[in-house]
């Protein structure tokens, strides 16, 4: 992983059946992977121009940090605007939960949210302020 981080490497996406210039906001979210953007993520950013979009960038990660994934946002993605981040770590869930992803695809199966309340209420309360920055004339 920190290799790819290295070198910027951006691995083939499967194409997606959207029409990405009709829409104005994007909720772009990455996991941190060796405190950087998750690979796959720089390919959809280069992939697009955002020239005039909004972009409001969420982190998840294990405690450590955003690192650097922010200004390689910025990097791909120069003429977007970006609105404030929102970083929610789930630090407690990988501390003391082993084969996450297991139990995380189960919850998502039996559509359970995977946050926990606190991060529920934080990510609400974010979109909630920015949708009056987005809307704002
Ligand atoms: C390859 C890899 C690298 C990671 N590097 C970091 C890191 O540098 N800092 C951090 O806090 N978490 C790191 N994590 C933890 C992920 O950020 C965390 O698992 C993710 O945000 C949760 O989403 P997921 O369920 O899709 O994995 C890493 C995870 C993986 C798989």
């Amino acid at each position: 992983m920190l290799f790819e981080k290295q070198r910027a490497f951006k691995p083939a996406l499967k194409p997606i059946n959207l029409r990405l210039d009709e829409f104005e906001n994007f909720i772009i979210i990455s996991p941190i992977w060796a405190m950087s953007l998750a690979s796959a993520i720089r390919s959809f950013l280069n992939g697009f121009d955002f020239k005039g979009k909004n972009i409001l960038p969420i982190f998840t990660n294990a405690g450590f940090g955003i690192g650097n994934a922010l200004n390689v946002m910025k990097q791909e993605c120069p003429k977007a605007n970006f609105l404030a981040y929102l970083e929610l770590s789930i630090e407690l869930f990988e501390r003391k939960i082993k084969n996450l992803r297991p139990l995380n695809l189960d919850k998502i199966k039996a559509g359970q949210s995977i946050l926990s309340k606190k991060d529920e209420q934080e990510l609400k309360a974010h979109l909630v302020n920015l949708s009056f920055e987005i809307l704002k004339p």
